[in-house]
């Protein structure tokens, strides 16, 4: 990149800014990604020096970098990044901003300028609207990109309202929303899986495909995040985004190119097609669920009926898709930690080898591990070696890991950063998606509030979560897959 490039991390003394945005840019650095002039100024209303922000980031990128610290480059890294104490409630600080940004400008020409806004939800609407007020989104000498973190909104009506607020100030264009699951390596990937291989386009719809599990589980229970957590849950934590996202990309039709919005359209497509589910439906398309000592942890509603765990059944209204299950699971303190797509492909129409009485045969499936072990395995049918014609299901697989090496994977964030540096936001989620996939999410959510709840269902911590989830699937004949490309039928 050959355009000068000013880097603002709002929210500069925090959790994200340390573990996962200062790591990533430093990895961008030493991949040569960076542009060719560029400087990283943090800033939030705690006071340090230069030096001292640099020692901190410094701390960082010595624990999360992916085993990339090296002090000579680091030096050179940190040369180039600066602190200023704000507070971004206050104008006159962002006017106070932009002179010290300007300065930068005056010496090295006009730059373009990333502001990254890692700070609470609450304070989005305020930054961005200061941002304007101290005239520092005016594009006439370079691009203005705004990132904003997750979570957008906590319902339609608050992402709506967030919205609104935003195009005041900015153009969408100008706008990236990040959903790290995107940035994932795995979940790109499955582009490419679908629309640069001629073999599985043909029968990815509802002629083959059975249904379409999409699971993201967690072995952490709620630990320190308790007070962001309780009332949130796990529809609005993982569902709402991560798991809408992941669906979208199975779903969607093939769009004509790559450039963001010929995919974002098609992902917004997909979100108008799935059946919302109604609040008078939830207790048969959905289960809510606690792990048992959820109550109790520190920072918890006492009687809270937040869910941890949930599992839904969506399906989506159009050609490709009619009549396929779209299973969702997700939760807390569970078994695995693992984030896998599995698509089950249809049985044989007729089986002319013999079979046991009253059992049949395995469908093939096609398992996406997005983490941890990222990687994609087919499950077919084979000859048991030395029978008359006994079969088992057997494993073809892929693992990143050996094809491409352990290191192979970058952080979601450097991806995210480096594309929102080059100005594409195809990985970032574009505001009529996130008000869709809200819309397909409060009814669920207003429904858990009524009468028509299904019961908040109990989970040990450790299990694979409740029955309850089990009878969701078994009731049309499936069962969950247990990890990554691993399952039983
Ligand atoms: N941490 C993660 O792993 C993670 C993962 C996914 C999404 N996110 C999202 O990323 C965002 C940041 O999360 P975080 O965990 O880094 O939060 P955090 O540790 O609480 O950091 C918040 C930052 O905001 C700054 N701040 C607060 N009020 C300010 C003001 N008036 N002016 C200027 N700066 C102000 C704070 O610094 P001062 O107190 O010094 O001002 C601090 O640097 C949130 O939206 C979160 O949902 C975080």
């Amino acid at each position: 990149m050959n355009e000068n490039t000013i880097i603002v991390i709002f929210g500069a003394s925090g959790d994200l800014t340390h573990r996962k945005l200062i790591p990533a840019l430093y990895s961008l650095y030493v991949k040569k990604r960076m542009p060719d002039k560029w400087r990283i100024v943090g800033v939030s209303r705690s006071t340090f020096s230069d030096d001292e922000f640099r020692q901190n980031m410094e701390s960082g990128v010595k624990e999360f970098a992916n085993d990339k610290y090296n002090a000579g480059l680091w030096q050179k890294f940190a040369a180039n990044v600066t602190y200023r104490p704000l507070d971004l409630g206050d104008v006159a600080d962002m006017q106070r901003l932009d002179a010290y940004l300007r300065q930068f400008e005056e010496n090295n020409g006009p730059c373009n300028r990333l502001y990254y806004l890692a700070i609470a939800p609450r304070l989005y609407e305020p930054a961005i609207a200061n941002l304007g007020a101290a005239n520092l989104v005016d594009e006439s000498e370079g691009w203005r990109h705004v990132v904003i973190e997750k979570p957008f909104g906590h319902d339609l009506q608050s992402a709506q309202a967030l919205n609104t607020a935003v195009h005041q100030v900015l153009r969408e264009r100008q706008i990236y929303r990040i959903d790290h699951y995107l940035g994932k390596e795995t979940v790109q990937n499955l582009l490419v899986f679908r629309f640069a291989n001629s073999l599985f386009e043909p029968v990815w719809n509802r002629n083959y495909i059975d249904h379409v599990q999409i699971t993201a589980t967690e072995t952490v229970d709620v630990g320190h995040r308790a007070g962001y957590y309780d009332g949130v849950g796990v529809v609005r934590d993982m569902v709402q985004n991560h798991m809408l996202q992941l669906l979208s990309l199975v779903a969607m039709e093939p769009p004509a190119s790559f450039e963001a919005d010929a995919l974002r359209n098609e992902k917004a497509k997909v979100f108008s097609a799935i059946r919302p589910i109604q609040p008078h439906e939830v207790a048969k398309h959905t289960v809510r669920a606690q792990y048992r000592g959820y109550s109790e942890a520190e920072g918890v509603a006492p009687n809270s009926e937040t869910a941890t765990y949930t599992a839904l059944r969506f399906y989506i209204d159009n050609w490709r898709w009619q009549g396929v299950p779209f299973y969702l699971r997700s939760g807390k303190a569970l078994a695995d930690k693992s984030t896998e797509i599995t698509i089950f492909f249809k049985r044989p129409p007729h089986v002319m080898f013999p079979m046991p009485p009253g059992s049949k045969l395995a469908a093939n499936y096609l398992s996406i591990c997005v983490q941890p072990d990222e990687g994609i395995h087919f499950s077919f049918q084979a000859k048991v070696p030395d029978t008359a014609a006994d079969m088992r299901p057997v494993d073809m697989s892929f693992h990143y890991d050996d094809t491409f090496g352990p290191t192979s994977i970058p952080e979601a964030y450097e991806r995210l950063l480096f594309d929102a540096l080059k100005g594409d936001a195809s990985l970032f989620t574009r505001g009529d998606a996130i008000e869709l996939a809200w819309q397909l999410v409060d009814p669920i959510l207003a429904g858990w509030e009524t009468e028509a709840a299904p019961p908040l269902a109990l989970y040990e911590p450790g299990s694979w979560g409740p029955a309850e989830a089990d009878l969701l699937i078994n009731h049309d004949g499936f069962t969950w897959v247990q990890g990554c490309g691993n399952h039983d039928m």
